[in-house]
């Protein structure tokens, strides 16, 4: 598969890991990753703006409907960090997950939430409007290796207390695993073996060129022992 260049040495975390949230509810982002600076000072943007009154590597607030968007972070002059989008739903009920691409064979933790966490019950998750799951309190549902059957359209229900309430939808689309992961480029195996194979290449021309030189020099230095030898026999001929 093609394998996406290292994009950034900064990464955006979002804690907890889901990319949709209700309104008031506690979400930090983070700003991770290795600094040659050694200080934590960050830049946060939102929708390409940048946010004054941030510059910690990490960035809590509680969602209001006007945090949705796009977020980034720089540090220390290093380059932007990849977006991340940020959803933040006014509703009584939210399928939330943390991400809408997943690669064949990930897991996928999707979660049926409630505004300001009031009590569910009766929890049912759908994909495609087919019924997949029903538990009276468990509010997560798993898939412990996705495969391309589980792309679709997402939603949950439940009961607050005595009245019924349903999710938008979510669409989670899950992707061939030849499509390939955003590994960095070096960590990928190609990569490793090319490498390899030309830092063999390259020790074995050395290797040879180290020998061909010593052989070149120990057969000049017995040439030069002979001419040495001729040299000093000349006076004698004279
Ligand atoms: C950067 O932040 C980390 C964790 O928040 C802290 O341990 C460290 O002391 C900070 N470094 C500086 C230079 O402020
Ligand atoms: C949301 O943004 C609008 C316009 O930017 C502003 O008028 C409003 O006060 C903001 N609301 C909150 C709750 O921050
Ligand atoms: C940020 O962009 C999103 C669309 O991606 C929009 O819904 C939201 O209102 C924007 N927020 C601000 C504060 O610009
Ligand atoms: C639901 O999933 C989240 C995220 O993986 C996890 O933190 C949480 O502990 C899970 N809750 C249950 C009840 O399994
Ligand atoms: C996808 O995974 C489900 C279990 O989650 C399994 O029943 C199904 O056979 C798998 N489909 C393919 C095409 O591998
Ligand atoms: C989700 O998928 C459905 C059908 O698969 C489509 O009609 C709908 O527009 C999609 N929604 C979004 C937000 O992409």
């Amino acid at each position: 598969g093609l394998l996406r260049p290292l994009g950034s040495l900064f990464l955006m975390l979002i804690q907890p890991a889901w990319i949709n949230v209700l309104r008031e509810d506690p979400v930090t982002l983070m700003c991770q990753g290795t600094s040659f600076y050694g200080g934590n000072l960050t830049m946060w943007f939102h929708n390409g703006s940048s946010i004054h009154t941030q510059n910690q590597p990490s960035y809590s607030f509680r969602a209001g409907s006007n945090d949705t968007g796009s977020y980034r972070c720089q540090r220390e002059q290093t380059s932007l960090s990849d977006p991340v989008h940020l959803d933040v739903i006014s509703d009584w009920l939210l399928l939330q997950t943390p991400s809408l691409v997943f690669q064949e064979g990930e897991p996928i933790v999707l979660r049926c939430h409630s505004w300001r966490n009031h009590p569910l019950n009766k929890i049912t998750f759908y994909q495609d409007g087919k019924s997949k799951t029903f538990s009276y309190l468990r509010s997560n549902f798993s898939i412990p290796r996705a495969n391309l059957s589980h792309s679709g359209q997402y939603h949950c229900t439940a009961f607050l207390g005595k009245s019924p309430h349903s999710s938008q939808p979510v669409n989670i689309t899950v992707q061939d695993g030849n499509e390939g992961p955003a590994i960095p480029l070096i960590f990928s195996p190609w990569y490793q073996i090319t490498f390899c194979l030309v830092m063999g290449l390259l020790f074995a021309m050395d290797t040879g060129l180290y020998f061909s030189v010593q052989r070149y020099l120990q057969s000049s230095m017995g040439d030069w022992k002979n001419y040495e030898v001729r040299w000093s026999q000349d006076p004698q001929d004279k």
